[in-house]
């Protein structure tokens, strides 16, 4: 299968997705998010995956969120189906029986962040930086960054990290339990690679049963999915959007 917006291959027992947009530092159009999609739902029943790396093309992002161009005019509606689908492409990677393992090579944010949290362990490059900016646009996150955030660092950082939009480093990132482990973007994908060879030696049974159990606890419709949905359609009828949009796409800073 080929796909306008990103790369596939597979290299022994992994399964490579790198989103392949790097002029835009790999931000996350919808048919981005679909094919991404698509590729992880594509090689569920494929015995020699043993697991899924998603990367970003180039030096300098995973992915610098969701494509601002793209729904800058979007409607209340619009917002709404942009965020509910984006949940979709987020819960499918995360309900994945086979590993996915976000190997973060530079900006992770926004959706770009999302993204890296739906899957199921995040290794990153040394200079990869995580950060949910989105109040700096008049939104709130839309692809359940509210709800892993505080999964994966806790109630109070993940407030700090969504109100003040500090980005933080890969140190901080593996301080607080975003991710499992920082090495070179040299080594970076040969590590997540070995990752896989590790998790290749384990049940995929067992490993699918593991998945299943965690996601359990935290049960995606628990109302903090639902309630952000929503919210970041509200969003889309406010002024702070247009100025924060306008802002962003006029290379200014914003005048809340
Ligand atoms: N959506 C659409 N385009 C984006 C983008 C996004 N989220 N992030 C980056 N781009 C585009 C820029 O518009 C620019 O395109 P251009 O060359 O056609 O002008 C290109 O990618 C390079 O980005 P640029 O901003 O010039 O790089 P930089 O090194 O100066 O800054 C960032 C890097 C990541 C700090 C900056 O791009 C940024 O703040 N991006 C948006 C982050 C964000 O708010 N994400 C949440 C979205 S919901």
């Amino acid at each position: 299968m080929s796909y306008n917006n990103i790369l596939t291959q597979q290299e022994g027992n992994a399964f490579i997705i790198t989103i392949n947009r790097e002029s835009k530092l790999n931000a996350l159009n919808r048919e981005t998010l679909q094919e991404i999609k698509h590729a992880v739902l594509s090689v569920q029943n494929e015995k020699t995956v043993r697991g899924i790396i998603l990367t970003g093309s180039g030096l300098k992002a995973f992915a610098a969120g969701a494509d601002i161009s793209e729904f800058a005019n979007f409607n209340i509606e619009q917002g709404k189906k942009l965020s509910s689908d984006g949940h979709e492409v987020m819960n499918t990677i995360e309900q994945s029986a086979i590993p996915v393992i976000a190997a973060v090579n530079g900006f992770s944010l926004g959706g770009g962040c999302e993204l890296a949290m739906a899957c199921h362990l995040r290794i990153a490059s040394e200079n990869a930086k995580f950060g949910q900016p989105e109040v700096n646009l008049g939104l709130p996150p839309g692809y359940a960054g509210t709800q892993r955030l505080i999964q994966l660092v806790g109630k109070g950082k993940a407030l700090e990290m969504l109100i003040t939009t500090d980005i933080i480093n890969a140190e901080q990132a593996l301080h607080f339990g975003l991710v499992s482990k920082v090495v070179t973007i040299e080594t970076l994908i040969e590590t997540c690679k070995e990752m896989v060879d590790k998790i290749a030696t384990k049940s995929p049974s067992a490993l699918a049963m593991v998945i299943n159990c965690v996601n359990d606890h935290f049960k995606n419709t628990s109302p903090g999915f639902e309630t952000e949905i929503l919210e970041f359609g509200k969003a889309f009828g406010t002024n702070d959007f247009k100025e924060g949009t306008s802002a962003f796409l006029e290379k200014r800073k914003p005048n809340y």
